[in-house]
């Protein structure tokens, strides 16, 4: 059985093209499937359609073609709560509310988790000594004047991250979306980070978009490289690099960068 599958989705925002002054197609008969446990990464030059795959597979929009099922079923058929707590989406721009830390961790869970899981989360994520020095601790706000402070400004991503962590050990999460988690991140801490989420989520299913790719290509069970809506090419990064075509260029390009 699949966890999650794409089956002939296409996608046009409802916003209109300014140029043609019609819904714009972003994502084009899209096919994929995701194993149990599987690690999958996707890849693709910006506004390939990477983040909006990703939002389509939580449920957060609709697609204008084709069906997303989860567990065999359409996205759908199941009650959003259900889904909110089954597919958890990690989002390229982290947000933070203008609550505390303590609430900005549990944030969509049902039960709030005690302060020993918090503490757990925190050291997991790597920001127990930067919120052991924040004056109130956990019960720190974090609105708008907070983030002014270079601190709190560090942690934006971080505490994204440790929301991840959070969720994972407190609900049962069956598919695990993550969307650039790193973009502050070098490529080996966030090689670090992904193996930090593998460990906590258990054996649950990942999917993860990332431009710097090149130590989680490695240990990926499949790769998705997209180019302007569709998934062009797929494969282990030994069989895409074979190929010599879109991935081949965005590795040769980020080896290049780095
Ligand atoms: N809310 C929106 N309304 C209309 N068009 C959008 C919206 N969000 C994204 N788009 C467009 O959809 C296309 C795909 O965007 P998307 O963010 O999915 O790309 P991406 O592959 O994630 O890019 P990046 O690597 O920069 O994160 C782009 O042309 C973008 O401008
Ligand atoms: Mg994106």
């Amino acid at each position: 059985m699949l966890i999650g599958q794409c089956s002939n989705v296409s996608f046009a925002y409802p916003a209109y093209d300014a140029f043609s002054n019609k819904p714009r197609t972003i994502l084009r008969e899209i096919c994929c499937d995701f194993l149990p446990g599987s690690l999958t990464l996707i890849v693709g030059r910006n506004g390939s359609g990477k983040s909006t795959l990703l939002k389509l597979m939580s449920g957060i929009y609709t697609p204008t073609s084709g069906d997303l099922l989860l567990d065999d079923c359409p996205l759908r058929s199941f009650r959003e709560d259900d889904l909110r707590q089954a597919i958890y989406r990690v989002p390229q721009e982290p947000q933070i509310y203008p609550l505390s830390l303590r609430e900005n961790l549990q944030i969509g869970l049902a039960q709030p988790p005690d302060q020993a899981s918090l503490a757990r989360a925190v050291k997991e994520a790597g920001i127990a000594d930067l919120v052991g020095s924040l004056r109130d601790g956990f019960d720190t706000l974090m609105g708008p004047l907070e983030q002014s402070r270079s601190s709190c400004y560090l942690i934006a991503d971080e505490l994204c991250r440790t929301r991840t962590i959070v969720r994972l050990e407190h609900s049962d999460v069956r598919l695990l979306l993550v969307d650039e988690p790193a973009s502050a991140l070098d490529p080996v801490a966030e090689l670090d980070f992904c193996t930090k989420l593998r460990n906590s989520s258990k054996g649950r299913t990942v999917v993860v978009v990332s431009h710097r790719f090149a130590q989680l290509a490695k240990r990926a069970d499949m790769i998705l490289c997209m180019k302007d809506g569709k998934i062009v090419e797929r494969g282990t990064h030994e069989e895409l690099m074979g190929v010599g075509g879109e991935y081949w260029e965005l590795y040769n390009a980020q080896h290049a960068s780095d």
